[in-house]
């Protein structure tokens, strides 16, 4: 995949699977890893089937990914900021049984 040229824009660094990558502020997480030519974002559940974005934009949710140690974020519709560590999603994410311990219910995916 190729960025289109435009203005300008801060560079940040982000990490993908341990690997330095370079990205520009207001890039999503997606766009950032497309650009750097990594295509597999996560495995399915079931199957264990490479699966990347395909929507990009909050729909197919084939972009989860973990960001700096929380599952499930859609990279699509993520903004890099410096210092990010991603991850690819393997299968099912476990939510964890405390995570809604606290009545934080607005965060309920
Ligand atoms: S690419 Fe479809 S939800 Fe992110």
């Amino acid at each position: 995949m190729r960025r289109i040229e435009r203005h300008e824009t801060a560079q940040v660094r982000i990490e993908f699977e341990g690997q330095a990558l370079p990205a520009q502020l207001g890039d999503t997480v997606a766009a950032a890893l497309l650009a750097a030519n990594h295509w597999c974002f996560r495995s399915t559940p079931v199957s264990g089937a490479a699966r990347g974005p395909f929507c990009m934009m909050g729909v197919c949710f084939d972009c989860l990914v973990e960001i700096d140690g929380v599952a499930n974020r859609q990279a699509c519709m993520t903004e890099v900021r410096d210092g990010m560590r991603v991850k690819r999603q393997q299968g099912a994410s476990d939510i964890g049984p405390d995570r809604f311990a606290d009545g934080d219910q607005e965060s309920a995916p």
